[in-house]
């Protein structure tokens, strides 16, 4: 037999993730640690190993899919062992296995594997991944030829999406400590092996600027992706009844709704506008402006643009206020009263009343790091800029109660 050539060398952690004999294995840490390439090269292995075996490798968008795991397959498999069928996005090995590569864009995608099995599922960056996607493929796991049925999962703890990091931070990390093979209520075993990005030899070698870009970055981006860190729940969160189920779409070409915004001005900060719906019972922030250096011409363009009828502004910024009065814009002071108008903002998030579309950002970043100072009955002025927007909206529309006067109709 000839001795296959494989150009993948696998680092300490990537041989352990290889050798894990857990049913459920997560790889997971910082950015860069080499977790993309161990789990197509894992799942190579898989596919030699138990011949007919079927295999599915998930990315959340297909052209991250294309970019890594498919990019990634066609680097460092061997020649002579199969072939990779681009129109069908899967790899056929010659021993009768298939390896499918495959994104789950939106958290119904999966229904399409109803009736599918698999052997061995694979998920790359389980963080943007729903719990109900991951839930859904791992029952769709029948191996018929008696194989180990697997879930090997890589992900970076992600500090912008505190929901879906949370999921699989009970799920994996929470679950035993790092390297400690457990078993679940249904005997089924799971094991964290988590990286840094110090483990991957071969990135520090080939771009060796990497790690002082992870090291610059916001505290909060650089403890989750350069070492790993999992533990981003920030203490003390402002807005602690925030969650997943306030982040959708609503249309508003459907009914009456009344377009109003809240702005925070900023020079070296960002300048944060949030763009509110209201149709009287729920609030709905359809889109925001969030960029530091912004004209007073572009930001009353974007105004317009919305079609937002009243923007209720920092207060203390009177001159900016008049320059936009001038330009046409329904500027008006907003009431800066801080702990009434975070009560009422928490008010409308406890009633389910107010929603913000997955496209905001900036805004949805700011819920999960917006934080009281220690021991004070005031917020940390820190990742306000959005969260002061939102409350001079929110605050000021409901204290002038422009909707019960009936202006707005
Ligand atoms: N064992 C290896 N041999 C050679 N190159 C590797 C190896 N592991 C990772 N790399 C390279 O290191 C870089 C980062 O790896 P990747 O798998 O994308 O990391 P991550 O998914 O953790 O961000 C890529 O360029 C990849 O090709
Ligand atoms: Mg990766």
């Amino acid at each position: 037999m000839t001795k296959l050539k494989v150009r993948y060398e696998p680092t300490k952690k990537q041989s352990a993730f290889h050798a894990c004999p857990a049913d459920e294995v997560l790889y997971g840490g910082a950015a860069g640690g080499g977790k993309s390439t161990a789990l197509v090269m894992d799942a190579l292995s898989y596919a030699l190993t138990y011949p007919k075996s079927r295999i599915i490798l998930f990315r959340r968008t297909y052209p991250e899919l294309e970019e890594t795991l498919i990019q990634k397959a066609l680097e460092f498999y061997p020649e002579g062992i199969g072939r990779y069928i681009e129109t069908k996005r899967r790899y056929e090995f010659l021993n009768g296995s298939v390896i499918l590569f495959r994104y789950l864009e939106h958290r119904n995608d999966v229904l399409r594997y109803q009736g599918a099995e698999f052997d061995y599922t694979g998920f790359d960056e389980l963080t943007h991944f729903d719990e109900f996607q991951f839930q859904y493929m791992k029952s769709r796991l029948r191996s018929t030829k008696g194989y180990p049925k697997y879930i090997r999962c890589t992900a970076n703890p992600d500090p912008k999406n505190p929901t879906k990091n949370k999921w699989v931070k009970e799920y994996f990390i929470d679950f035993a400590p790092p390297m400690v093979i457990k078993k679940d209520g249904e005997g089924r075993t799971r094991c964290f092996i988590p990286a840094t990005v110090y483990d991957n030899p071969y990135l520090l070698e080939k771009d060796p600027g990497y790690v002082k870009r992870l090291e610059s970055l916001p505290e909060l981006e650089r403890q989750a992706l350069l070492l790993g860190n999992w533990n981003l729940q920030r203490e003390g969160l402002v807005y602690d009844e925030f969650s997943e189920r306030h982040v959708k779409e609503i249309d508003i070409t459907e009914g009456t709704w009344h377009l109003f915004g809240g702005l925070d001005f900023g020079a070296t900060n960002p300048t944060a506008l949030v763009c509110v719906a209201t149709n009287g019972e729920l609030f709905y922030v359809f889109d925001e402006i969030y960029t530091p250096d912004i004209s007073l011409d572009a930001l009353a363009y974007e105004v317009l643009r919305r079609k937002l009828t009243t923007v209720y502004a920092d207060p203390s910024a009177k001159g900016l206020i008049r320059e936009l009065q001038l330009k046409g814009i329904g500027v008006e002071k907003a009431d800066n009263e801080v702990l009434p108008g975070i009560f009422h903002v928490k008010r409308l998030l406890a009633n389910n009343r107010l929603f913000i579309n997955p496209r905001c950002k900036h805004t949805l970043e700011e819920f999960s790091l917006y934080v009281w100072e220690e021991g004070k009955d005031k917020p940390v002025k820190a990742f306000d800029h959005a969260m002061d927007a939102l409350r001079y909206a929110l605050y000021t529309f409901q204290k002038k109660a422009v909707w019960d006067s009936g202006g707005v109709r």
